[in-house]
């Protein structure tokens, strides 16, 4: 079987604004992303696909949504999303599927399967996968049980170590999980919403997060505080045999004004 890895790149947590002058606790998030999207562009091999993993627009506007597809156009690459918290659906509805970005809810590349969900709650920080998305995964995975499948959704499966952020996570996380260990394909749990780094293996199934590409999170922290650390972006080599690589590439600078004594968004 061939030894060239299908190479991804997850993004989250964009939070664009309708106003390209508007900021998040001192980071103008659209300055930030173009910063994360060049080092994208840097990238030495060609990528086959690239994953947003929530928290597109920080407003649920229009205009941010369209704008993020203009700025996404010039990768030329793929583009599959999941909504966050912060995302409007209807909007999202509306907007995509664009020429830059797919609506798409299961992609289908050599022996591997990703699946897309839907775990937000609309108006509510945390987040539920409903019973629907949770047939939906199932139908997906029954349907293909030879291919190695990443999940995608917003929200943590898995305390992360922030206190008050875990209590904003998957709040059927157990029902998940059940469904999840049920099929010994599933390989990957990819996440956002928790502005950080993180990787952890549960059920033998192993559970990612990329920083955001705006605001960072401050690690192992009881209450909310944002760490001084580069915006980037998780990228994912996935192999036949189910092998995976990964690892964070990170812009060389904080974007904008680190904010040391914020205390929520
Ligand atoms: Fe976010």
């Amino acid at each position: 079987m061939s030894q060239t890895p299908i190479r991804i790149i997850q993004i989250s947590d964009i939070h664009l604004l309708a106003d390209t002058n508007g900021s998040l606790l001192g980071v103008n998030t659209q300055e930030s992303f173009d910063a994360v999207i060049e080092l994208v562009r840097k990238e030495k091999e060609p990528l086959d696909l690239i994953l947003l993993s929530g928290d597109l627009a920080q407003d649920g506007s229009e205009i941010a949504y369209r704008r993020l597809s203009s700025l996404l156009k010039v990768l030329q690459i793929p583009i599959y999303f999941v909504p966050g918290n912060h995302d409007h659906l209807k909007q999202l509805a509306h907007v995509f599927p664009t020429d830059a970005i797919s609506n798409k809810k299961q992609v289908i590349i050599k022996n591997w399967q990703l699946i897309l969900l839907n775990s937000q709650v609309p108006g509510i920080v945390h987040g539920h996968l409903e019973r629907s998305e949770l047939d939906y995964l199932e139908q997906c995975l029954k349907a293909y049980p030879e291919h190695h499948a990443i999940i995608v959704f917003h929200h943590q499966p898995v305390p992360v170590g922030c206190a008050w952020l875990d209590k904003q996570g998957l709040t059927n996380d157990q029902e998940c999980w059940q469904v999840l260990s049920s099929y010994p394909q599933v390989n990957t749990v990819l996440f956002g919403h928790v502005h950080q780094e993180f990787e952890q293996t549960v059920h033998g199934i192993k559970c990612y997060s990329p920083p955001s590409t705006c605001i960072q999170f401050k690690r192992k922290q009881d209450k909310f505080a944002l760490e001084n650390i580069p915006p980037g972006y998780r990228w994912l080599n996935l192999y036949a045999d189910g092998r995976i690589e990964t690892g964070i590439r990170r812009v060389k600078k904080y974007i904008g004004v680190f904010e040391e004594n914020a205390k929520g968004y």
